[in-house]
């Protein structure tokens, strides 16, 4: 499909039910000619366009979601990190500290930091390995079956299960199920008749007082996990109070799940569409498997976009934003920027000097979860291509300007003897 300037609209749903290569094509020709442009206010699933009314900038270039990304005195993440600016309250019991600004961000990030500790990160490196293996232990035998369901919906279910000491049962399963609802507002078969936004809300409040309960058991009975490492930590002689840890709850069940579970999906895809590659990783699987995970994550860009908004007015190329608007940064697009990246579309994983920005253009906000997703999709990878190598299926994508979704895999793969 030939894309031009004036056919391309990033406000639209229309837009993002494209497949990902015209999605592609058009970001190519927005960098290329007109790489900050301006877009009426997005339309959404979750806030009527009466509440809705703000249009935004796009960052669209490398360079200038780092410069944003760096620069958060310019570029605040506090009135929130979605295209949709929520009642302030909202946004702190959904975002945390992702929407908040220095020095409370630091402080409450410097809390968490300190739960995500060396000996702490090992424990849970060895849980997400340990879940990877099983996973894989469980679907190879059976030659077929969908990819998303079997394995990426899993994954992060059962480590954000270990994450927060989750025993099997009722809890676990309504963490899990909250988790994963959280974010299926534009799907009319989870809404179930609901608005988008009614919807949301549900979630978060649900899984508000699933924190509630677990910060208390926890309290009164400290155990080996996440939650008991949140509830300890202290930075600067603060602690964060129940309704934080309550939030942080929520942001991680946001943070960690989706994310792993499309970039899992995301690594199967492209691996089969990219036979030579494939060979190459399993030629050397322990030599090549960073290189891979690193190229995955930029081919993907499981986040498609961060907004912030701007405190000052600001130049950026020939956009001149002025003090309030918004500002999103296009990852997806920044992972494809032919300025930054040679020959950005070629699936390369022997890439060097692949400074992607799939967990963000750097600063304040990077990716907390960074270590723990690469140790996730390496330990995939690893498992998968030793056992199942030639595992191949069908995506179906998800249209969403958030999150760069495969919502059904249909796969088949041979059994190992
Ligand atoms: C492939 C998987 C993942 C991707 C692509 C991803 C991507 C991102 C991106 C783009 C940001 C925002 C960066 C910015 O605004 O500058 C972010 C922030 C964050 N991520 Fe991840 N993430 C992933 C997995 C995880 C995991 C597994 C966790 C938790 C263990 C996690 C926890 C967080 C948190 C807490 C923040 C907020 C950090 C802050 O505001 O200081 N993420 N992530």
């Amino acid at each position: 499909m030939a894309t031009t300037l004036d056919q391309i609209d990033l406000a639209t749903r229309a837009f993002w039910a494209q497949t990902p290569d015209e999605i592609d094509a058009a970001f190519t020709v927005l960098r290329r000619e007109n790489p900050v442009p301006w877009s009426g206010p997005a339309e959404s699933d979750l806030l009527p366009p009466e509440l809705n009314t703000q249009g935004f900038w796009s960052l669209t270039k490398y360079d200038d979601i780092r410069f944003a990304s760096r620069h958060p005195d310019v570029f605040s993440s506090a009135e929130g990190i979605t295209m949709e600016t929520f009642d302030p309250l909202m946004t702190q019991a959904a975002q945390s500290f992702i929407a908040m600004d220095d020095p409370r961000h630091a402080e409450l990030r410097g809390i968490t930091m300190e739960a995500f500790k060396p000996a702490n990160m090992k424990r849970m490196g060895d849980w997400v390995r340990g879940h990877a293996r099983d996973l894989i232990d469980e679907m190879a035998p059976l030659g077929e079956g969908d990819f998303v369901e079997l394995v990426s919906k899993q994954l992060p279910g059962r480590i954000f299960g270990s994450f927060f000491g989750l025993p099997a049962g009722e809890v676990h399963d309504r963490t899990i199920d909250a988790a994963q609802r959280l974010l299926s507002w534009s799907d009319p078969a989870a809404t179930k008749g609901k608005t988008g936004l009614e919807h949301f809300v549900e979630a978060v409040m649900e899984l508000h007082e699933i924190a509630a309960l677990l910060t208390d058991q926890r309290r009164a009975e400290p155990g080996d996990d996440l939650m008991t490492w949140v509830i300890q930590a202290e930075f600067e002689g603060q602690r964060m109070d129940d309704d934080e840890i309550a939030a942080f709850f929520v942001l991680l069940a946001v943070a960690a799940n989706d994310t792993t579970r499309h970039a899992s999906a995301h690594a199967i895809n492209v691996f089969a569409q990219h036979p030579v590659q494939k060979a190459l990783l399993i030629e050397d699987i322990d030599g090549r498997v960073e290189g891979a995970v690193e190229e995955v994550l930029r081919w993907a860009s499981p986040l498609l976009h961060m907004r912030r908004t701007a405190t000052q007015d600001v130049t950026i190329g020939d956009a001149e934003i002025k003090a309030g608007d918004k500002v999103v940064l296009w990852y997806c697009s920044g992972n494809r920027d032919e300025d930054a990246f040679p020959d950005p579309f070629s699936f390369d994983i022997l890439r060097p000097k692949n400074r992607h920005v799939a967990f963000g253009g750097g600063g304040p906000h990077y990716c907390l979860g960074a270590a723990l997703a690469r140790t996730m999709l390496r330990s995939l990878l690893s498992e998968v291509y030793t056992r199942i190598p030639d595992i191949t299926g069908e995506p179906e994508w998800l249209a969403l300007n958030f999150i760069n979704g495969i919502e059904r895999m249909p796969c088949t793969w041979t059994p190992p003897r």
